[in-house]
């Protein structure tokens, strides 16, 4: 495999006693959904913030396209990376539009371009852009807002997307939806993305491959049938049995 996003030995310590990440060994491919799953606290958004450089390793090292990340310029990285934040992340006094524009923005493109190119996104996430373009976060709900968010992620046609638990706070009925209009995303669009979940009904569902953190460990990465019929231990065994989801 010639992975997009890559961590080898990966550990990260906030702070003496706070080792968020132990030594994390983890490759995604080219078009490829990998799932990062475990309890919270389990460091699934500190691993997912080192492929955009929001948090830097204390060891090991991060690569993206077999390229280390220590030295790079973030600001130049996050351009090319979309990036689905825990809470959506909108900027509450941006209209909905121009929060899907930010990127191209960034990147300096003219007006026409980034209303055309939004315009598309948002069609494309099942909203209307005459309608939702020109209002604010606060007042779309909540499965809105996500689709909104997953616009703004997409915006200037990264090759790569972090996902960080983007149906979590949503009613079981939008997030079966979303969940549809993820995997059609992903069908057509063919990103390399990592996708945080807690729930592992939901990342065997979405994810090509599944990998299971536990306290900062990676305890087993591997594709959904290959966790069912061995799992790694008893942790993801106790886990998979929770989810109704073992064989
Ligand atoms: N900026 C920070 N400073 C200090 N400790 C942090 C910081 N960010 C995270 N942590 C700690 O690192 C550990 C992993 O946090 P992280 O946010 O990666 O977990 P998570 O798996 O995403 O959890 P959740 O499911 O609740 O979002 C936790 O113990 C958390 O308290
Ligand atoms: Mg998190």
């Amino acid at each position: 495999m010639n992975p997009v996003l890559e961590a080898r030995g990966v550990g990260k310590l906030y702070a003496p006693d706070v080792q968020a990440l132990v030594d994390v060994d983890l490759a995604v491919a080219a078009g490829e959904t990998v799932a990062l799953i475990g309890e919270s606290g389990s460091g699934k958004t500190t691993l997912l913030r080192m492929f955009n450089r929001g948090e830097q390793p204390s060891s090991g090292s991060v690569l993206v396209r077999g390229k280390d990340l220590a030295g790079s310029d973030p600001i130049e990285l996050r351009r090319r990376t979309g990036y689905v934040q825990q809470d959506g992340g909108l900027l509450p006094h941006w209209t909905v539009e121009r929060n899907v524009s930010l990127v191209p923005e960034l990147l300096g493109w003219d007006a026409a371009r980034r209303r055309e190119r939004a315009g598309e996104l948002l069609e494309q996430v099942g909203l209307d852009p005459a309608v939702h373009g020109p209002r604010y976060p606060a007042s779309l709900s909540g499965g809105q807002r996500q689709r909104v968010a997953f616009a703004r992620a997409l915006a200037a046609d990264p090759e790569v997307v972090l996902l960080d638990e983007p149906f979590g706070a949503l009613d079981a009925l939008t997030r079966a939806e979303l969940q549809q209009e993820f995997l059609s995303l992903k069908e057509r669009l063919g990103k390399t993305m990592l996708l945080v979940t807690h729930d592992l009904d939901e990342a065997f569902r979405l994810a090509d491959r599944v990998a299971v953190l536990r306290g900062g460990r990676l305890v087993q990465v591997g594709e959904p049938q290959t966790l069912r019929a061995q799992p790694a231990d008893p942790y993801v065994s106790a886990l998979l049995q929770r989810a109704g989801v073992s064989s």
